[in-house]
């Protein structure tokens, strides 16, 4: 096969990262590779290929759990863009998380997260990791001073959302990994809400970014999907955490991502774009409450959003309609082209009623016109007293 590369620009390597026909029979699109077990001509190609992968070389295949190559295309693919060493797919958004604190943590170890992350990350820290002896300290990690304080000797690594759920809180990730090396411990970084085309943590100093790729990653919302990128040293021990819990990806799901992943680019800016124009315009409604969103003036963390993302500022914003529940649900309800879910990172406007936060109202914007969605946002005021 003759020589190729995968250029040099984001939204190149986008496309063609991870990417290669088929060496077999010259498939140009990344096949699905649906098996189980991988076949070998002799047993000592057999005991080579399965002692490699088990030193985790992640293109030695000879079981699925383990290695497969649709799952390795998405990682090389997510590796290049978060410019990390190496990348690791695994079944969900949730894999990818528990897997890097229990392949990072022991009995006895102490960890610092923010005060504000995904429900279910929550659930791991508040539950699973304390029934195993590990304690954890929730801070706000916007604040620095606080997140300092809360670091101890037993400390081993910082876990932060770049962009929090629901109130969509920038922290500033140089500091936090200065004060992280400093104290010689790990900046874990979730990802999900703003994805490698509009932040890379990598290139902030994090040690470790990860994704629920169910998100923007997919950005169809068709497939359930993880990865977490870093240096391979760091990521080897969550690789057969992976294998050993059983987490590994889908390579349907790792197919449906990968075409995802291609135009990632295009969608977070055109998402960015539609995000701002809706902000600004619920802003201005007097039926509503507050707004927010990094890229408006109003946010507590516009300045640092700004330095981290410049002008895209993802595709999520929350806001809180007059009259709190009954004045969120008068919105919801009356919507006509954006439906209620509870997911994001889709080409759909998905609408997230939340009654148990005092009736906010969170929105991950899609890609479509945007005067469609001024219209049915316009609609959904209408309806609020
Ligand atoms: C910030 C964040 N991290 C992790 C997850 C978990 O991802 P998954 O649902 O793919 O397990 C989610 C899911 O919504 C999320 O929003």
């Amino acid at each position: 096969m003759r020589e190729r590369t995968d250029g040099q620009g984001f939204a190149t390597r986008a496309i063609h990262a991870g990417e290669r026909p088929d060496p077999t029979t010259h498939a140009h699109n990344t096949p699905i590779y649906a098996t189980a077990t991988f076949a070998f001509d002799t047993a000592a190609e057999k005991e080579a290929a399965v002692d490699a992968a088990l030193e985790w070389d992640p293109t030695s295949y000879f079981y699925s759990r383990t290695g497969n190559p649709t799952n390795r295309a998405l990682e090389e693919k997510i590796a290049s863009l978060e410019g990390a060493e190496d990348a690791i797919v695994a079944a969900s958004g949730m894999a990818s998380v528990s897997a890097t604190l229990f392949a990072h943590l022991e009995q006895g170890d102490h960890i610092v997260v923010g005060d504000e992350l995904f429900a279910i990350t929550v659930v791991l820290w508040q539950e699973d990791l304390p029934r195993r002896g590990i304690t954890v300290t929730a801070v706000d990690m916007t604040d620095l001073a606080a997140v300092e304080a809360a670091i101890t000797p037993r400390t081993r690594l910082l876990f932060m959302e770049t962009s929090t759920n629901p109130r969509l809180r920038v922290a500033d990730i140089p500091a936090l990994a200065a004060i992280a090396h400093r104290h010689g411990i790990l900046l874990v970084a979730d990802n999900t809400f703003l994805g490698p085309a509009l932040l890379r943590p990598i290139e902030h100093g994090a040690d470790i970014v990860l994704h629920a790729a169910t998100k923007y990653l997919s950005g169809h919302g068709d497939a359930v999907s993880g990865v977490v990128s870093g240096k391979k040293h760091l990521l080897d021990p969550i690789r057969k955490q992976t294998d050993t819990f059983g987490q590994a990806a889908s390579p349907f799901n790792s197919f449906l991502v990968l075409r995802g992943v291609r135009t990632l680019p295009l969608r977070s800016a055109k998402g960015s774009e539609n995000a701002a124009a809706l902000a600004r315009f619920l802003e201005a409604d007097e039926r509503v409450d507050w707004v927010r969103y990094p890229g408006l003036a109003s946010h507590p963390d516009h300045a640092v959003a700004t330095r981290l993302l410049g002008d895209r500022c993802g595709a999520m914003v929350t806001f809180a309609p007059r009259g709190g529940v009954e004045g969120m649900a008068a919105f919801t309800d009356h919507l006509r082209l954006c439906d209620i879910g509870v997911s994001l990172g889709d080409v759909f406007t998905l609408v997230y009623p939340r009654p148990k936060d005092g009736g906010i109202i969170r929105v991950s914007v899609g890609c479509e016109d945007v005067g469609d969605l001024v219209e049915d946002f316009a609609l959904g005021l209408s309806f609020v007293r």
